[in-house]
């Protein structure tokens, strides 16, 4: 297990929270970086990680106002995940992830599609060195992605579909989680068989994309991504307090490193 993963199962353990914030405030959101931090502080004890995308990071700027957020989510104690869905050739990939790393950020997302060599490969180097985490998208949770994740790959001389390859990739590239929507709890079920209990599984899509919390738990899923049911909840905190209780009540234990 690499040491995001380990930090991972210690917080999720410690917190009883399967859930991760994805704090996806609308950019138009007057006072951005304040409420960010507003609402961090008051939803923190419900969480076991926060995951920032483009909402914040175009408005705010990397090194300063998202840095300012992952200081505070530190400060929390929450590990805080960029999700950049990292998709280029390896020195791009590479600039890319030495700032998310500089600036704080304890884990990227990243694209399969761009394979290892000369694409991926720095990336999980860097990580290494850095004891940083990497999370793979397996089976994304929009409904456009069966025309790619879901279509057949070749795979040791087998055609496969992608997101089972996907799967094999990043147990084989040593990375600490695997990405699978909540909209799909049948394909957590079967990476969950790929992984063997060796990766997490990391899902995104309940509630605002119609994914059922107990069904993706139940599946495999090891942390839920939640974003608008909590963020346009009349009460943050109490969203984010039932739906930790919810998840946690299925399994109270974490099943994968
Ligand atoms: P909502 O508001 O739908 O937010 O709860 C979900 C968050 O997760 C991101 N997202 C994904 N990220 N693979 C990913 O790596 C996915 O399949 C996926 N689906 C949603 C989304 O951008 C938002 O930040």
């Amino acid at each position: 297990m690499g040491k995001f993963a380990e930090r991972m199962v210690e917080t999720a353990g410690r917190k009883k929270s399967r859930i991760i914030l994805a704090l996806d405030l609308p950019p138009s959101t007057p006072n951005l970086l304040g409420e960010g931090l507003n609402l961090l502080s008051r939803v923190s004890r419900s969480l076991c990680a926060v995951k920032f995308n483009r909402h914040l990071l175009l408005p705010l700027g990397l090194m300063e106002g998202v840095r300012r957020l992952v200081d505070h989510a530190h400060s929390l104690g929450l590990p805080a995940i960029m999700d950049c869905k990292l998709n280029d050739i390896g020195s791009t990939n590479l600039a890319m992830a030495e700032w998310f790393f500089k600036a704080g950020f304890d884990a990227l997302t990243v694209s399969p599609y761009v394979g290892w060599k000369g694409g991926l490969e720095p990336v999980f180097h860097l990580a290494k060195k850095l004891g940083r985490g990497l999370l793979v998208l397996a089976y994304m949770s929009h409904e456009g992605a069966r025309q790619t994740f879901g279509k057949p790959l070749l795979s040791g001389g087998r055609l496969k579909p992608a997101y089972q390859v996907f799967a094999s990739w990043a147990s084989r590239w040593g990375a600490d989680g695997v990405i699978v929507g909540a909209t799909r709890p049948a394909k957590i079920a079967e990476v969950k068989r790929i992984l063997k209990g060796r990766v997490a599984i990391y899902s995104p899509g309940v509630g605002f994309q119609g994914g059922s919390v107990e069904e993706a738990v139940r599946k495999g899923a090891d942390y839920l991504i939640v974003g608008r049911s909590i963020l346009q909840a009349e009460d943050p905190l109490e969203a984010a307090e039932s739906l930790r209780v919810r998840a946690w009540r299925v399994k109270p234990h974490l099943t994968a490193g």
